[in-house]
């Protein structure tokens, strides 16, 4: 009796990774999979996604927050988050529409912790703030040496007649984008419920596929299956 009124509450997926693994691509084919199976969702992106939150994005991918350090980068992406999460996010899933996130609060984990020197304790404080209590539902981290990365991100600016300048983290050299990556890998093993790890060296159609399979199995009721 209760599975008849039980109603499949919207949820929050977020994408995470290091440079040039492809998440833009997919949260664009994962909202457009879910849109065919006739469920509501919205993209939307970090740093960003509401205009105070951009207008802290243009700020600091500039650069021009460098000179503040780390400490306080980490202050402004979780300003922005803060601001994120009550005027779109929240809104949203209160309204039963899904969001997916192109980056959230483990990007600030791994970029200004573990790859950073902001230390763990500013960082929980943070992220307590920031997310309001409003923890994704799923955590997508594609996984990618980063000079495979690299090489892709180089052929696509080649391939679009577009020069290779690089924003302030696209810049950070070789050992810091291992550590970067290392830090997303200690994440998804930190939180082994919400996180999933997929390869992000496979051709595109196959890792939306692998990435719809990993969707439709954790959120059984997308395909009329009942709800976890
Ligand atoms: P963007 O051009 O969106 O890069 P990407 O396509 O890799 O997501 O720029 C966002 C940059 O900001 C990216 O280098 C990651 C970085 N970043 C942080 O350092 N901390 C954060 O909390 C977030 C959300 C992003």
């Amino acid at each position: 009796m209760l599975e008849a009124i039980k109603v499949s509450r919207a949820r929050f997926i977020t994408f995470e990774g290091g440079e040039g693994v492809g998440k833009s691509t997919q949260v664009k084919r994962l909202l457009q999979n879910l849109q065919r199976n006739a469920i509501e969702a919205v993209c939307t992106r970090e740093p960003g996604g509401t205009p105070k939150a951009e207008a802290v994005r243009s700020f600091i991918l500039q650069g021009r927050s460098e000179s503040w350090g780390a400490e306080a980068e980490a202050v402004l992406f979780a300003a922005a988050r803060l601001d994120h999460v009550t005027q779109l996010i929240a809104p949203n899933l209160r309204n039963g529409i899904w969001v997916l996130s192109d980056r959230f609060h483990d990007s600030t984990r791994a970029y200004q912790g573990l790859a950073g020197s902001v230390n763990e304790r500013l960082i929980d404080t943070l992220e307590s703030l920031a997310l309001d209590g409003h923890a994704p539902d799923l955590t997508i981290v594609l996984d990618m040496d980063p000079v495979a990365a690299f090489k892709r991100v180089a052929y696509r600016a080649i391939e679009d007649g577009l020069a290779l300048t690089g924003d302030r983290f696209e810049k950070e050299e070789l050992k810091w984008h291992i550590r970067l990556r290392d830090g997303f890998l200690a994440i998804a093993r930190d939180n082994p419920g919400r996180c999933v790890v997929i390869s992000a060296a496979q051709h595109e159609d196959a890792l939306e596929a692998a990435i719809w399979l990993v969707v439709s199995e954790r959120f059984p009721e997308l395909l009329g299956g009942s709800q976890a």
